[in-house]
């Protein structure tokens, strides 16, 4: 049973996308919602439309994915009209990404999903990497905590943020303290990308994607174990709230990594990119399997019960 209660509901799984991936288009979303994903999550969305960087802007390597799309999205009415007419009778959650290039525009965003009264929860991003000359505000605790206190005024429904990546135990600390702040908030999603890599390629000697000279974020193989940190810090730092684990998964033996270091659900980005929705019905399965060896019935059962030696 890979069932998860979370947010006042119970969902048919605890696997769906990670934002950006499957999910610009309205027809990306419905094939989502119609595969084993167990819930759905739009792409980042600004107040208004964007195309997003030069391309090529994506490539992916033997390790992963480095990308720089720049927040290519139909804007923020866009989704708001798909989050109308989606199907929340399917027990599958529907999250709306928010991505504003302000805190203004983030908090309009939040008070127009207010507004509506729509039963869909706003993911804030707190971290995209690929805009010039934005920087990701999760690395400026001042402006995360200010953002987060107009949150609160702009929306009194809960939500959740994704972060970008920390390195540092005082960093976890510090980024906590801020969000314990702050009982409406009931879920951050652990990591985003790990901003600013550079591949290079050595026939042609130069970077693989156009913006940035080459600097973009890296997702799949290469994050995994930092993708973990953050999940375990943040959900031994956060009681109450929920972690989704984001970052690295390609199989059932990375979803049960995360949900051992204590995530809730657990979001597929690059393995979702390469392979499409299928993956979503294949990791489930071996996640599936994985657990009947081990002899666990449920995700209760080991979530965030991680040994230390
Ligand atoms: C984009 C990338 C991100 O990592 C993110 O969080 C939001 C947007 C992008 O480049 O489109």
């Amino acid at each position: 049973d890979l069932s998860v209660t979370w947010l006042g509901q119970t969902m048919p799984g605890c696997l769906y996308n990670a934002s950006g991936v499957w999910c610009r288009e309205e027809d990306e979303l419905e094939a989502l919602h119609a595969s084993a994903a167990a819930a759905v999550i739009t792409k980042s969305a600004t107040l208004k439309p964007r195309d997003g960087n030069p391309e090529p802007r994506y490539c992916r390597t033997p390790l992963g994915s480095i990308n720089s799309m720049g927040l290519p999205n139909r804007g923020f009415d866009y989704y708001l009209d798909y989050a109308r007419r989606y199907r929340y009778g399917s027990g599958k959650p529907l999250f709306l990404s928010l991505s504003g290039l302000s805190l203004d525009d983030n908090c309009a965003m939040l008070r127009r999903l207010a507004e509506e009264g729509l039963p869909a929860v706003p993911e804030v991003n707190l971290s995209c990497p690929n805009v010039p000359g934005k920087p990701q505000l999760g690395y400026d605790f001042a402006a995360t905590a200010e953002a987060l206190e107009a949150f609160d005024a702009a929306y009194s429904g809960l939500y959740g943020v994704k972060l970008p990546p920390y390195f540092d135990p005082a960093h976890f600390a510090a980024m906590a303290e801020i969000l314990n702040r702050h009982p409406r908030l009931a879920f951050v999603t652990c990591i985003n990308s790990i901003g600013n890599g550079l591949v290079v390629d050595i026939d042609s000697e130069a970077v693989v994607i156009k913006p940035k000279d080459g600097l973009g974020g890296l997702g799949g193989d290469y994050v995994l174990p930092t993708a973990l940190a953050n999940v375990r810090e943040f959900f031994r730092l956060l009681p109450g709230k929920d972690v989704v684990g984001c970052g690295g998964v390609k199989s059932g033996r990375e979803a049960f990594m995360h949900i051992l270091a204590g995530a809730r659900a657990v979001q597929v980005g690059t393995c979702l990119y390469h392979e499409g929705p299928g993956a979503f019905s294949r990791i489930a399965g071996e996640l599936a399997m994985l657990m009947r060896v081990k002899g666990y019935r449920s995700l209760d059962a080991f979530r965030g019960r991680l040994r230390t030696l």
